[in-house]
């Protein structure tokens, strides 16, 4: 396909950090820029950002003096991970990640898991097709508002208090994306987590604003569970879920759960979206920089595939997504896997393993790497 065929062309800030994060989102690039070779109706232009923990030492600032008006001009941000080990986590996340998410307002926090074809579940009963979910995540204020403060520093009582925050407007904009994404899914069945027998203000108003979002969606079948009860429903009863709207705290903490579930948290995507538009919205796969492996090229790219295929679909590429999706399901359908998974297999294996996939899927609709 010669590039003057080439009809669209997204904007893609790009942000590795740390840890993994480069490793993984390097091989993502590869297998993207495979993709787009051989569809040859879009492509990506990428831009590169050195924002990290290492910037963040040698300058005192994660992101620098006017780096999010330079993001605002993308289509869409790929983001790595952050976190080292001589930085404490609440800097790093609060200077890079969550900047970001509060700043360009990415309200809604998406979570998909499945099992992977060729992957084992850690549930004895549940297999390939057995859990399919969509988790929705409230992303702008919940537990992670950032209000609260330290006071006596140093003094035996001192005192420390993280305000959870609940709007009535916060929880009717995720509640509608919510439903509207379960309505999308075929099986249109959503489970609203709360807490309110214990959180007796803002799960109380989280679970009244449920309620009358609820009538404007009447094909749509939900229920609420608490949240301590949904984990152990998550374990004993997959299938009996499709999709899942929580706060914050409780669905990053439920999201890490189901994506153990279906067989490692190196498979699960993160799409932080603002739904209006108006921002870019930043595509992340859900774990972190993991240092244990860091440099061993052995982490699971999967996670940040699946999260470039999410990527795909918000910037209006769905067959293309698709097809990444087929590529990345067939390698590990023949067990080529990473050992997270159980494989032996590293990232490069598993990335190049894709990207041949994806040149054969293509030659068999007749459209080449040329
Ligand atoms: N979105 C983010 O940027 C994000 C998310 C979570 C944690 N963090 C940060 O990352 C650092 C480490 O956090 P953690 O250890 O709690 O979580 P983690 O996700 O980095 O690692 C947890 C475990 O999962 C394994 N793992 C993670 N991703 C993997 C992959 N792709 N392939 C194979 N194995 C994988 C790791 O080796 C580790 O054993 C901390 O600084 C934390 O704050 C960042």
């Amino acid at each position: 396909m010669s590039p003057m065929a080439v009809s669209r062309t997204h904007s893609v800030a790009l942000i590795p950090a740390d840890g993994i994060g480069p490793e993984v989102i390097s091989a993502g690039v590869q297998v993207l820029e495979t993709l787009t070779k051989c569809d040859g109706s879009f492509s990506l232009s990428f831009k590169h950002y050195d924002w990290s923990s290492g910037t963040y030492k040698a300058t005192g600032k994660y992101i620098p003096d006017g780096g999010l008006e330079q993001l605002k001009k993308h289509d869409a941000i790929l983001f790595g991970a952050v976190g080292a080990p001589d930085v404490p986590d609440h800097i790093s996340l609060w200077g890079l990640r969550l900047a970001i998410c509060q700043g360009f307002q990415q309200y809604a926090n998406v979570r998909p898991t499945k099992i992977f074809r060729g992957t084992e579940s850690p549930l004895r009963k549940a297999e390939h097709g057995d859990l399919d979910w969509v988790i929705v995540r409230e992303n702008s204020e919940g537990e992670y508002a950032g209000q609260g403060g330290r006071s006596h520093r140093g003094h035996p009582w001192e005192t420390a208090t993280e305000v959870a925050i609940f709007s009535r407007h916060g929880i009717d904009r995720i509640m509608r994306f919510a439903f509207e994404t379960a309505q999308k899914r075929p099986r249109k069945l959503l489970t609203v987590v709360t807490k309110s027998n214990a959180q007796r203000n803002g799960m109380v108003l989280w679970d009244e604003v449920a309620q009358e979002v609820a009538k404007e969606y009447p094909d749509v079948k939900w229920d609420k569970m608490l949240v301590d009860a949904m984990t152990c429903r998550m374990v004993l009863d997959p299938k009996s879920i499709d999709t899942i709207v929580a706060s914050n705290l409780h669905a990053d903490i439920l999201s890490d759960l189901a994506a153990a579930l279906a067989g490692s948290i190196g498979i699960a995507p993160t799409s932080n979206l603002d739904p209006s538009r108006q921002y870019p919205s930043m595509f992340e796969p859900i774990h972190g920089s993991a240092f244990d492996i860091t440099g061993q090229g052995v982490a699971n790219p999967v996670g940040t595939f699946w999260t470039a295929s999410e990527m795909l679909i918000w910037l209006g590429e769905e067959e293309a997504a698709k097809i990444m999706m087929d590529a990345v399901e067939t390698v590990t359908g023949r067990g080529l896997m990473t050992r997270d998974l159980g494989g032996k297999a590293r990232t490069q294996d598993v990335t190049e393993a894709v990207c041949e996939e994806l040149v054969e899927i293509y030659s068999k609709k007749g459209k080449g790497t040329g």
